[in-house]
């Protein structure tokens, strides 16, 4: 693989960590406003950033290059409220397709097909997950902090089902 591909892949890995690591900190938040559901909610979604990490771990590991694994950041943990909490998601989700964006691009450049065809899953993996996001922030938009609104939401988000694993490449 091209090296300077190879970098990207490698920062994308450890970014795709810290998204679990941020959304671990998430659930730190909802568990100290008792919030079980929501908790349970972004739990999975911690599982479902370490599959994106692995898949992409795995893919670099197929193309017979070695991975490099960086620090990950320290997560925030201090949210003001529910909202807070999914607007920064939904943030740091719209970064996260900048990335693969450009790291799709960075793959074309090289002309790298194999690498094209393995990020178009992420490419459609991103647009589900900025979908998830933003319809939990219209539903809040109705809620408004009333608390029956945010109780049912709870209810209705945790349960929400283990992620199943991406299939092999
Ligand atoms: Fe791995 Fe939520 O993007």
């Amino acid at each position: 693989m091209d090296k300077k591909l190879l970098e990207e892949f490698n920062k994308q890995i450890t970014r795709e960590f810290y998204s679990s690591y941020l959304y671990l900190g998430m659930v730190t938040y909802f568990e100290e406003i008792g919030l079980n559901g929501l908790s349970t909610w972004m739990r999975m979604q911690t599982q479902e950033e370490l599959m994106h990490a692995m898949k992409m771990f795995d893919y670099v590991c197929e193309r017979g290059c070695t991975v490099s694994l960086d620090t990950i950041d320290k997560p925030d943990t201090k949210y003001d409220s529910v909202q807070h909490v999914f607007a920064e998601t939904l943030k740091h989700e719209q970064q996260v397709t900048s990335w693969i964006n450009n790291l799709y691009a960075v793959a074309r450049n090289v002309n790298d097909n194999a690498a094209l065809g393995f990020l178009q899953w992420f490419i459609n993996e991103q647009v589900e997950e900025e979908k998830n996001v933003s319809d939990i922030l219209a539903k809040l938009k109705y809620v408004e902090n009333r608390p029956a609104g945010i109780l049912f939401l709870d209810k209705e988000l945790g349960s929400r089902p283990a992620p199943t694993p991406p299939a092999a490449q």
